[in-house]
């Protein structure tokens, strides 16, 4: 089965084909994805660098001048394949970004006369997330997924196959904001993450001593809830103290990302180690922008290897971390190959929902 999909929950334009089929794993469900046509993406991040965010009006704008060069881009080297369907991001995302997508998506389910449909951005991150080398084999359940992004972070509950449940989430900011608000204070560009991730790496390996000032809220807390907004005030004030960014050595710059990077470690420690004794998961996986994040990457695969020796972690390639439509591809498909009818029966509706795996009551 060939699905062509259609990504714009955010900045970037997401256009793939990819061929999904079911294969006989031992335990559950099996599939094999092969990219057909190359997802194209188109990052707008230079753009909403302006804002310090995403502007959604102008990625709605963006999104719908970039569609149909990224989908002839998409279908460049594919030779006269048969699409079956098409998928696209009905949400979670900013409304207007998404309805760039769904029109677009519409319009030519229409004209090609295929069957739409709508994909869940949050299940495309999960979904990909437990691909390795173009398979997703032997998933032991239950899954644990922990989603950390620009938009979103939450600890979901896999239990059966596309069952989902939210154990946890942020009380406010998402953790790639966190990083994207700090690295501002810090005057670097956005998207910060990968930012003060550099930063925090080269104190690493510089030893630098981390400031041991900020807190690391809701660590203590039983239960599976974050909060990354008074870390993100913490480390205003921190600056602020100190005398204002301007009188800063590079050094206490990196001290400062270093130090907030640790802290974000921890508490997805502490709370990671809380899920997997609550939930028994059998299989550990992250996804989002954030899993790109090479500390939080190595510090979570120790734990699990550590702690839990019994949970199979999987980690995200790197080229799927951040948004892109091959995930909303696999995650259609998953569902189109285990019998799911999810094909739509009325106009999609694009929805926000607070970010979350769960569809919108
Ligand atoms: O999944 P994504 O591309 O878009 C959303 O759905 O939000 O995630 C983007 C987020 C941004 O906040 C960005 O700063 C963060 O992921 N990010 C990182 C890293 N790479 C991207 N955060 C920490 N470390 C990284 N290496
Ligand atoms: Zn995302």
């Amino acid at each position: 089965m060939k699905i062509l999909a259609i990504e714009t929950s955010c900045d970037e334009t997401g256009v793939a084909l990819v061929e999904g089929q079911k294969t006989d794993s031992p335990a559950g469900e099996g599939f094999v994805f092969k990219q057909l046509g190359n997802a194209a993406l188109n990052s707008q991040a230079k753009l909403h660098a302006e804002y310090g965010g995403v502007y959604p009006n102008l990625a709605k704008r963006e999104h719908e001048k970039n569609l149909p060069i990224i989908l002839e881009q998409a279908l460049r080297n594919v030779a006269d394949e048969k699409i079956d369907a098409i998928a696209v991001t009905q949400g979670p995302g900013l409304e207007p970004a998404l309805w760039a997508g769904i029109t677009f998506a519409e319009n030519l389910a229409k004209e090609k006369n295929l069957p739409l449909i709508p994909t869940n951005h949050m299940e495309g991150h999960l979904i990909s997330s437990l691909v390795q080398d173009g398979k997703m084999e032997n998933v032991q359940l239950p899954v644990l997924g922990l989603l950390i992004s620009g938009g979103h972070t939450e600890y979901v509950l896999m239990r059966n196959w596309f069952e989902y449940e939210v154990i946890g989430e942020t009380q406010d900011d998402a953790v790639g904001e966190a990083f994207d608000k700090v690295a501002r204070m810090l005057g670097l560009p956005y998207p910060g993450g990968p930012q003060i991730s550099k930063l925090a790496e080269e104190a690493r390996i510089k030893n630098v001593v981390p400031y041991m000032g900020l807190p690391r809220p809701m660590i203590h807390d039983k239960n599976l809830n974050v909060s990354f907004s008074g870390l993100k005030t913490a480390v205003l004030y921190m600056i602020r103290d100190a005398g204002g960014i301007h009188t800063l050595s590079s050094d206490q710059v990196s001290a400062i990302a270093l130090e907030f990077e640790n802290a974000v470690g921890d508490i997805f420690i502490s709370k990671t180690r809380r899920a997997l004794e609550e939930s028994g998961a059998k299989t550990f996986v992250i996804g989002g922008g954030v899993a790109a994040n090479k500390y939080l990457r190595e510090r979570l695969v120790k734990f699990v290897e550590d702690e839990f020796p019994n949970v199979e972690m999987r980690l995200p390639e790197l080229s799927i971390t951040g948004d892109n439509a091959v995930m909303i591809a696999e995650a259609a498909l998953a569902r189109a190959l285990s019998g799911i009818d999810d094909v739509a029966k009325e106009p999609v509706r694009a929805y926000s929902n607070r970010f979350s795996i769960l569809p919108p009551k």
